[in-house]
Formats: C-alpha cells, structure tokens, sequence
C-alpha cells in the first residue's frame, strides 16, 4: 500500500506493510551511511573505552577480563545493537514513538520513555566527567597539571571546587551547538572529522606508549590472561560494561538508526560498530597498561587511574605536557562524541512530542542536564556528605541509570524484537543462519543475561 504523508510541511510518500514503515527520511534529518557509522562509533566510543575499560580491566583481572568482554560484546551487545538500530529505521521515531509506531500495545513505548530519562541521568555525571579531561587537556598544556606532584590531591580539590563546573559548561555548549546544527549539518559533520582523528591521536600515543622502557610488562597484564582472577563479579562487570561501551538500552543507537535510508545493512553496520568499539578499547588499554607499568603504578587505580596515575607518567616523560595533553584532548573528544548522542535522545523525543524547533528542544535539553549536573559536580566538593540512598548525588545518577535503567531498557528491547515485532528479520536484512543466531541471542541468552546482571547490581543476587 502507498501512502502520502505531510511531514514537517512537506509531502512524502510512503509504503506501509502491516507495521513498518518504509518513510526514507528528509536529507538533511539523515545520515549517509558512513556517517552513520562513525556517529555510532562516536556515540560507543568514550569514556567508558579510554577511563573506565582500563582501570575495570585493570580490578577484575587483565586479560581475562578482556576476554569475557569480548564474549559479552559478541553474544549480547552486538544482537541488541542491531537490534535497537534496527527498531529505530523501522518506526522512524524517537526512543519512545518508534515503538508506538512498530506496535499496537503502548507499553512499549512507555518503557522507550525510560531511555529519555536515563539519557539526563548519564549526561548528569558524565558532563561533569568530560568537564574534567577538557580541564587536564588545558592544564597538561599550560604545565599547571604537573606544578604539585601529589596528583591525587591536585584531583581531589580541583573536582571538588567550582572549575568543574565552567568546563562542564563548555562541554554541554559545545554538544548543544552541534545537536541544534542537525543531523547531517551538525552530529554526522562533528564524527566525520573527529572519529578519524581520534584514532590518529591513539596511533600516536599507543607507539610513544609501547616504546617506554619496561612496557612489556604492562602489555603483558593486558593480554596474558590468567583466568584464576577471574570472578563472578568480573563477568557481570563486563557485561554491563559491554552495555555501556556499546551505548545500549537507553535509545541513542534507536534515535540514530531512525536517521539511516532503508539502503543501509545495519547487520554491517552493527558489526562495524561493535568492532569500533572493542578496537578503541583494545588500543586504549595499549596505552594506560605499558604507561603506567613503565613508571610502577599499580594498574588497578579504581576511577582515578586515568586523573591520578597517568599525570605522574606524563610528569615523568620526556615531552610529558605533550603527551598528557594529547591524551586527555583524546578524551575530550571521545566523550563529546557520546554526550552528542546522549542529547539527541531526549531532543528527537521532545522535538516529535511538543513541535519543537531543533534549536530550542536542544537549547532546553541542555538546561535542564545543566542543572542535574551542578550537583552532581558539586557533591565531589561541599555536597560529598549529603548522601541519597547512601550515595553521593554524582554516584546515585550513575548507579540508577546504568544499573537499573540501562538493564531495563536493553530488556524491553530484546523482548520486543525476539518476541513482539514479528518484521525484526526483514528490517534488519537477515535470513537464514544469521537471522537464526541473532533471534536467539536476543530470545535467550540477551534477556536471561540482562537479568542476571540487574538482579546482581541492585543486590538481590550475590556470589
Ligand atoms: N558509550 C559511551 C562510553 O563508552 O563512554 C557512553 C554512552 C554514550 C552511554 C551514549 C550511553 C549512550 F547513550
């Protein structure tokens, strides 16, 4: 059947069949399809590869650790990233309409709208996190960075004081700017140019980083695995991290497959993706291990390895300032590449739902995750004693979404597609062996997964 719609004043013509849509969306709201792949890149690609990978690998035991995540990528990221981009081209809407339109029960869509709230609760820390590697950017630059040579107190009172916040500032103008440009104009523009550099500057710093005398042991950490560290606990955290790395369960990957043409294979996309991904990781961790081994700082720094241990390296090496300053710009970009899609969510939402103009949803988007992150900066500093549910307001928005809002969202999308839209198959291009392996990631081991890790983090299971 054809029909013709009227879609922000214009005319489009469109095939329906039963429940998906075949609407080809305007140029200027879609992405082609390299830089779809590299907005997905940049969305998967941040802090969670460059600060927190490291320094997880680093607690739940090296290589092996590296070894389960890549498991957990293949086996349950990978089928609902597909799954989710594939859910977006098909219902053409946000993270809540395009369930809606996919579906005849609401629910789904309801639960869609949990996404739009996990992307304030992210952006609420995770703002204030890449305030904080612009600041060392700066800093390793001027030399401020290495002035006092205990890092973890320089760290301590500069997160806690005010200058978080200036730089977290600038961290939400610039993803505001480039979200209010649009899709092609503004985020597929952004990745372009900043995915490829990206990976220059890591090619830059993983040789400079293998070539410091005593690397090898840090190299061999990395990637000899020994599985006698390996715990339950390991596996869980490689399981939510893979969701993380990958962007999952919060709707950014649905919010831009509603922006790719119907000629894409999202199957290669996905694939490319996750790929990206792991790469970025992979590299990362070259990097931090033979760095910090080669200056004897132990790996397992917990979140300050990259604030605190790695300013000493650089202190200590030759052209420090360039290289410290190198890899926390690394950082910079690689999370304003994810807060660009972490904003898109809630504005495609807004925009659709209340008629906005991409500017003002953008511009209102902005405010309010302004506001959630001053207080999330600030209980680093003078709020650290007010605790909410025994937790500090920065660890609260970090648990809530990534532990129970995140897992709930990856669910809703599993169920969906392996048990509720029978057109999964035919919108993501698969048959055969291929479509067979996916559905029953997604039927079997992505839900059964998801629930274990969320039972785990919110404590009602423990090993
Ligand atoms: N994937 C990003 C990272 O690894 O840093 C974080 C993230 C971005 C999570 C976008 C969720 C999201 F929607």
């Amino acid at each position: 059947m054809v029909l013709v719609f009227i879609r922000e004043g214009k005319c489009v013509k469109i095939e329906t069949n039963q429940n998906s849509l075949q609407l080809e969306p305007k140029a200027s709201d879609s992405f082609t399809s390299t830089g779809f792949i590299l907005a997905a890149i940049g969305s998967s690609v941040g802090l969670g590869n460059m600060w927190k990978f490291p320094y997880i690998t680093g607690m739940y035991g090296g290589a092996a650790f590296f070894l389960i995540f890549i498991l957990c990528l293949a086996l349950v990221g990978l089928p609902i990233l597909l799954a989710e981009m594939v859910i977006g081209r098909g219902g053409r809407g946000n993270a809540v309409s395009s369930f809606h339109n996919l579906s005849k029960t609401k629910w789904w869509g309801y639960f869609g709208f949990l996404s739009v709230l996990s992307a304030f609760a992210i952006m609420g820390f995770y703002a204030v996190v890449a305030g904080w590697t612009m600041n060392y950017a700066f800093t390793s630059l001027t030399g401020n960075l290495f002035e006092n040579p205990d890092y973890t107190a320089s760290f301590l009172s500069f997160a806690g004081g005010n200058m978080p916040i200036f730089w977290t500032i600038i961290t939400l103008i610039i993803t505001c700017w480039v979200v209010a440009k649009g899709v092609a104009g503004g985020i597929e523009k952004f990745n372009k140019v900043l995915i490829p550099g990206l990976a220059v500057i890591l090619v830059i710093l993983m040789i400079r980083a293998l070539t410091l005398p005593g690397a090898g042991e840090g190299v061999e950490f990395f990637l000899m695995p020994d599985f006698s560290k390996l715990t339950a606990e390991s596996a869980l955290v490689a399981l939510g991290h893979a969701f993380f790395s990958l962007s999952l369960g919060m709707g950014a990957m649905l919010t831009y497959g509603a922006y790719t043409s119907k000629k894409q294979s999202l199957g290669k996309a996905a694939a490319a993706v996750a790929g990206g991904d792991l790469l970025y990781a992979f590299v990362a961790g070259l990097i931090i291990f033979p760095t910090v081994f080669s200056y004897g700082i132990a790996p397992g720094q917990g979140p300050g390895l990259a604030f605190m241990a790695l300013p000493a390296a650089f202190a200590a090496m030759p052209l420090g300032n360039l290289f410290g300053f190198l890899f926390f710009f690394l950082l910079s970009i690689a999370a304003l590449t994810s807060t660009v899609s972490l904003v898109e969510v809630p504005n495609a939402y807004l925009m659709e739902r209340f008629k906005w103009s991409r500017a003002k949803s953008a511009t209102i988007v902005t405010l309010i995750i302004f506001a959630i992150s001053i207080p999330a900066s600030m209980s680093m500093g003078i709020l650290s004693d007010n605790l909410l549910f025994g937790k500090t307001f920065f660890d609260l928005l970090d648990f809530v979404a990534s532990n129970i809002f995140l897992p709930i969202g990856g669910l809703v999308v599993t169920l969906f597609t392996g048990y509720a839209w029978k057109r999964a198959g035919e919108e993501a291009g698969l048959s055969g062996f291929w479509y067979n392996a996916w559905m029953f990631c997604l039927k079997y081991i992505a839900p059964i997964m998801v629930i274990v890790i969320f039972l785990y983090s919110i404590g009602i299971i423990k090993f």
